[in-house]
């Protein structure tokens, strides 16, 4: 298969081809989604909860996330890699650039961070030196203490407006995707409509341009509060982890999933 690049994904879009996410942490994971046609492989901060057992995002570090990209990077083929800049990494343009060079010479071929419009100055930073950006709006887990949990977002009037003027925000300052995440399914498909980058929902609904889920959430793994969102695919016919990642492949690929069961 040919190399997943930012015209592809805008292609697929366009074509209205939903795009397949999932986290990934290590080479072995990665070549088996890239073999099962994830579009793109995201090494998120969520690694500190799910590899390293923390409580949430905060403690990880830029070299945690640049040593579990560069495993992603030698496993897989054709899959994009992203690669989240941490908690603290990205307070100014220059530290977010310094912090995106070390990841992306890890192996990333797009930086993710958490925010909305005070990151508009930082996307145009890292854009302008060839950094691609992911933006990442609605449920933003390394604000967890300033949101008081881990709580559905966009839910007033006022607060969807934001995000919808946010994501615009981040986009005409160059961001090439934007992860949506725990915000009511409504709001996930206005805010698609209204945007021409392609949107990556979990928890956003069935409308968002692609979807995204943490690995260990769906191959049932992660022995944490299971999020309305999730789906464990490692069940029922399933009895291989290839045959968990290829169900959830298809289901994003036919919008199967997410079901209203999963949506808000
Ligand atoms: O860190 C992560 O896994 C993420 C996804 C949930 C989008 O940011
Ligand atoms: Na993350």
């Amino acid at each position: 298969p040919k190399a997943v690049t930012i015209p592809a994904l805008n292609a697929m879009r366009a074509a209205g081809n939903p795009i397949v996410m999932l986290t990934c942490y290590d080479a072995s994971f990665a070549s088996l989604m890239d073999r099962c046609g994830v579009h793109i492989l995201l090494i998120g901060d969520s690694l500190g909860m799910v590899c390293n057992g923390h409580q949430s995002t905060l403690p990880v570090t830029v070299a945690e996330v640049a040593y579990h990209t560069a495993a992603v990077a030698r496993g897989s083929k054709s899959a994009m890699i992203v690669a989240d800049l941490p908690f603290g990494a990205y307070a100014t343009r220059e530290a977010a650039f310094d912090n995106a060079v070390k990841l992306m010479q890890a192996g990333a071929h797009m930086v993710k961070l958490e925010g909305g419009a005070w990151l508009a100055d930082t996307v145009k930073f890292l854009t302008e030196r060839a950094v691609p950006v992911c933006a990442h709006l609605g449920l933003t887990p390394q604000s967890v203490h300033q949101l008081g949990g881990y709580k559905v977002q966009g839910k007033t009037l006022e607060s969807a407006e934001q995000l919808k003027a946010d994501a615009l925000l981040l986009q005409q300052a160059g961001a090439s995707l934007l992860v949506l995440e725990a915000i009511p399914a409504a709001l996930g498909k206005e805010t698609t409509d209204s945007l021409t980058m392609p949107t990556i929902g979990i928890g956003a609904g069935p409308d968002c341009s692609g979807q995204v889920l943490v690995m260990h959430d769906m191959l049932g793994v992660f022995p944490g509060r299971k999020a309305r969102f999730v789906k464990n695919f490692m069940d029922g016919e399933v009895t291989t982890i290839e045959g968990a990642v290829t169900a959830y492949v298809n289901a994003v690929t036919d919008r199967s999933f997410p079901a209203l069961e999963h949506c808000f």
